[in-house]
């Protein structure tokens, strides 16, 4: 059998916790190329009357665009403040499941949407399992426009390398309206540590660095899908 490329891993990992929904549950959905598979899942699962009762929360607005089009009931943090399960996709995930989020800038709100879920659930292609955070992937950092440069400053002073995340030539948006700066810091050893300083930073919105909040990793491989639960 060929080996399965990238797409076809997210697919399982995204379908397989897509199972983990039960009906009456309030969902987050996450953001990225691995949650829609999850999403689209779910999408077939209310229509075919397998889950009913349903209602869903996005971490973001490209989320939310799919949602509706899926046609899967949504509602929000004001008028459901506690979320069931959540699943969501991941750049980075250590043993501890100790994660890098936001490759797509939405760590914000998929933050957000963690802090308020029972039950998050990670679902990855295999190449995202690392043994240390920060090895091969920059950490994505919220910014507000206002003084961005002096954040960029403060990150490089304390050992990163930082970049200003463009799109298309020009500043890339947070659906906030936000910058993203991705910062190199290499092979993180304290990332709880490090957290907790960019946490202190004014100007920094919020970090990609979600630290013991994932209760299970569904992770796909060339030898099939394992489910990891902390
Ligand atoms: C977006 C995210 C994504 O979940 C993360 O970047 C993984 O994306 P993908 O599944 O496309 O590799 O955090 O902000």
């Amino acid at each position: 059998m060929p080996p399965m490329n990238t797409n076809a891993l997210k697919k399982q990992a995204g379908e397989t916790a897509a199972a983990l929904v039960e009906s009456g549950m309030v969902v987050g959905l996450g953001s990225g190329s691995t949650a829609i598979f999850a999403t689209r899942r779910i999408a077939q699962r209310i229509r075919s009357g397998a889950l009913a009762d349903i209602l869903a929360i996005p971490t973001s607005l490209a989320t939310e665009a799919a949602a509706i089009e899926l046609g899967i009931p949504l509602t929000t943090l004001a008028e459901r403040p506690r979320i069931d399960i959540t699943i969501d996709g991941a750049d980075e995930v250590d043993p501890a499941f100790n994660l890098i989020k936001g490759g797509g800038g939405a760590h914000l709100r998929e933050k957000i949407v963690a802090q308020a879920t029972e039950r998050l659930v990670i679902v990855v292609d295999e190449s995202k399992l690392v043994t240390q955070l920060g090895a091969s992937w920059a950490i994505p950092i919220e910014v507000i426009p206002f003084g961005w440069g002096a954040q960029a400053r403060y990150l490089e002073a304390i050992g990163a390398t930082a970049k200003l995340r463009l799109d298309g030539g020009a500043p890339f948006q947070t659906d906030q309206g936000n910058l993203i700066l991705d910062a190199d810091f290499g092979a993180i050893a304290d990332p709880a540590g490090l957290a907790r300083q960019l946490e202190a930073r004014a100007g920094i919105v919020e970090h990609g660095l979600f630290i013991g909040m994932a209760r299970d990793v569904v992770s796909a491989g060339t030898d099939g899908v394992r489910h990891l639960r902390r």
